[in-house]
């Protein structure tokens, strides 16, 4: 099949039913029948190939898998009923009591509560690592226990980027495994694989659905991983519904015309916010701006869908701007087709100290946008409108 990322997450489709249908079906069944006995102790006897259970597997999900395989140019995936279901259950499967992981601070809050307050009661531990001090990462790994190397590209909300091959070098040198959180870029924009990476996780539920619908998750690696977490899947049962996975695989269809477009309008909405005095920094990946601009362009395709910012006047004046918007939707989720903004300090990060905010470059006034498709003049009209709220103080 043609090579082009489009072309591939439109047209890999599971088999065609009996009905000749053009779009994907779904397949809602819980079970599936066996011709006959013997057929279904072989089945359970994995001595053939196939569907048994929706637990275990199911035909609108595989089809789902093998196209998130395809796309971030893995070997095999898995999918599970949420982003986080994805970051745990590959723990669970790759991680024994006595392992450690050695992991970015700036992570997602639910996978910052796994590492801290869920895998230490089976005796898995972590340690921290700053994304802009490499040279500090050697003191955290621990020798013969250090399993996971687990980083997010760009970071969340302060945009920070990694260089993926210098990490994937860096894990392998001292036996660890590099797990990436792409959901952020998604495969159109970002491949960890090639650069050396061992595992992609994503939470579904953002851009690859891309319209606020459904949650989901999905891990991509090897062969040989994907067999060890499939096996704590079908056993423990975080699986993905077909009805969502079906969301999925229609979301990858439209994929690369969404990024396309939140990358630019981000763009236009980062200048717009660059030029204001009310704002005092603004964080892009692809602006000269950015302190890692280069490595950016280097292992990115564009810059992505999100921007941050901070507004002068801390805390009070970041909570002024977000109240005063009347387009924009105040919510705790990113990707969607609409525009979406999240003040961490009062939100995702509001658990966090100020001191461990500002490690993970979360000032007080810091707003985090998720540019979403509406069009990019009305996206600016309604930050105005939390500009004005701000002159007029
Ligand atoms: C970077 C990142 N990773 C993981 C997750 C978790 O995904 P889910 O909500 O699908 O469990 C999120 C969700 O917001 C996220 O932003």
């Amino acid at each position: 099949m043609n090579d082009h990322f489009e072309t591939r997450a439109i047209r890999l489709q599971g088999e065609r039913s009996q009905y000749r249908e053009h779009s994907t079906p779904i397949y809602v069944t819980s079970s599936f029948v066996f011709e006959n006995t013997e057929q279904g102790r072989r089945l359970f006897a994995h001595e053939e190939e196939g569907n048994v259970y929706s637990r275990y597997s199911n035909p609108t999900v595989s089809e789902f898998e093998n196209k998130m395989a395809a796309l971030e140019k893995g070997e095999a995936a898995k999918a599970t009923a949420s982003g986080m279901a994805a970051v745990f259950s590959t723990f669970a499967a790759l991680l024994k009591s006595g392992d450690h992981i050695v992991s970015s601070r700036s992570i997602f809050g639910s996978t910052h509560q796994i590492l801290t307050m869920i895998l230490p009661k089976w005796g898995i531990t972590h340690g921290y690592v700053d994304l802009a001090d490499t040279s500090r990462w050697e003191r955290e790994v621990r020798p013969g226990c250090s399993k996971i190397l687990f980083i997010e590209t760009p970071s969340n909300p302060g945009l920070d980027i990694v260089d993926l091959r210098w990490a994937a070098n860096f894990a392998h040198a001292h036996g660890m495994l590099l797990m990436v959180d792409n959901v952020f870029c998604t495969p159109y924009l970002q491949t960890p694989l090639e650069f050396g990476a061992d595992i992609v996780v994503h939470s579904a539920t953002k851009y690859i659905d891309g319209q606020g619908r459904a949650l989901g998750g999905v891990t991509i690696a090897s062969k040989a991983i994907i067999e060890e977490l499939t096996f704590v899947l079908r056993h423990t049962g975080p699986s993905l519904s077909p009805f969502n996975a079906w969301i999925f695989t229609k979301g990858l269809e439209t994929l690369a015309v969404r990024m396309d477009r939140h990358c630019a309008s981000a763009e236009t909405v980062g200048l717009f916010l660059e030029a204001e005095p009310l704002v005092e920094w603004v964080k892009y990946p692809f602006f000269p701006s950015h302190p890692q601009v280069e490595l950016a362009r280097r292992q990115q395709r564009a810059g992505g869908g999100i921007v941050t910012f901070c507004v002068r006047g801390g805390y009070d004046a970041g909570v002024r701007f977000m109240d005063s918007l009347e387009m924009a939707s105040l919510t705790p989720n990113l990707g969607d087709t609409r525009t979406i903004l999240t003040h961490p300090a009062s939100t995702t990060h509001s658990k966090l100290t100020e001191e461990e905010r500002l490690r993970v470059g979360i000032t007080p006034g810091t707003i985090r946008i998720s540019v979403g498709l509406e069009h990019p003049d009305d996206i600016i009209a309604d930050l105005k409108l939390g500009l004005a709220a701000l002159r007029k103080k």
